[in-house]
C-alpha cells in the first residue's frame, strides 16, 4: 500500500512517519517510533492498555487512525518522566502504592491519570475512578490504583 506522509509533535519532539494509511496511531507508535509502553489488548477501544494523551485528551490509540494525528500533540508513557530520567508524581506513587502488578495496563492507567491531574489538580475520588473507567486492569484490583492516583495529586500539590 502507498505511504503516506504524517507529520506531528511526539513527546515534545518534531516528527514525521511515513506509514499506510490504514495504519492506527498506536501501531505507528509501536512498529514505527518502537515506543511500545501503549500496550494493544483488546484493539477495539475497549481495555484502555492504549491510551495515550492526544492534544490534552486521552484517547484509545488502537482505533484512532493515525491519519487523525497530522499537526497534534502526541504524549505517550515514554514522555512523561522528565527528561533527566526523574519519575513523574504519577509514575512514583504507582510503584510506592503497588499500582503495579503485571504492568499491563500500567501505561495507559497513568495516561489516563495523567491527563485528568493536568486538567483536574484536585480531583475527588469519584472523578478519579470516572477518568480510569475505560482502563481495565485484570491483577491489582483497582483500590491501589486509586490510591496511587490520589497519592500522585497529593505529591503535585506539595511540589508547586
Ligand atoms: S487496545 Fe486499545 S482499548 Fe484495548
Ligand atoms: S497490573 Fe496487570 S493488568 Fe493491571
Amino acid at each position: 500500500m502507498k505511504k503516506v506522509s504524517v507529520s506531528f509533535t511526539l513527546n515534545g519532539d518534531l516528527v514525521t512517519a511515513e506509514v499506510p494509511p490504514n495504519w492506527t496511531l498506536l501501531k505507528t507508535l509501536r512498529e514505527y517510533f518502537e515506543l511500545t509502553g501503549a500496550k494493544e489488548g483488546c484493539g477495539v477501544g475497549e481495555c484502555g492498555a492504549c491510551t495515550v494523551i492526544v492534544d490534552g485528551d486521552a484517547i484509545n490509540s488502537c482505533i484512532y487512525p493515525i491519519l487523525e494525528v497530522e499537526g497534534k500533540s502526541v504524549t505517550t508513557i515514554e514522555g512523561v518522566a522528565s527528561k533527566d530520567g526523574a519519575l513523574h508524581p504519577l509514575q512514583k506513587a504507582f510503584l510506592e502504592n503497588n499500582g503495579v502488578q503485571c504492568g499491563f495496563c500500567t501505561s495507559g492507567m497513568i495516561m489516563s491519570s495523567k491527563a485528568l491531574l493536568d486538567h483536574n489538580p484536585d480531583p475527588t475520588e469519584d472523578e478519579i475512578r470516572a477518568s480510569i473507567a475505560g482502563n481495565l486492569c485484570r491483577c491489582t484490583g483497582y483500590v491501589q490504583i486509586v490510591e496511587s492516583i490520589k497519592n500522585a495529586a497529593e505529591m503535585i500539590k506539595q511540589e508547586k
